[in-house]
């Protein structure tokens, strides 16, 4: 699969927060399996972990927003 490389895909990273990506992308799996990322309530939107505690690696699940110091 080819890509244009004239459109950019953006990617904002939230503080505290995941890398969240807008624009066309494929996300392989280190085997190199394409992952498909969880249903977004944007379309065309996905988030990738950046806290390291999701359990849906790599995508963000929102266990970011639950405060470390209450478990
Ligand atoms: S950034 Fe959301 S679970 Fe890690």
């Amino acid at each position: 699969m080819s890509s244009d490389p004239t459109t950019f895909v953006t990617i904002t990273a939230r503080a505290r927060g995941p890398l969240v990506i807008e624009g066309n992308v494929i996300i392989r799996s280190p085997e190199g399996q394409i992952l498909e990322a969880p249903p977004s309530k944007t379309p065309g939107v996905i988030k990738l972990c950046a806290c390291g505690r999701t359990r849906n690696r790599p995508f963000c699940d929102g266990t970011h927003k639950i405060d470390p110091e209450q478990g």
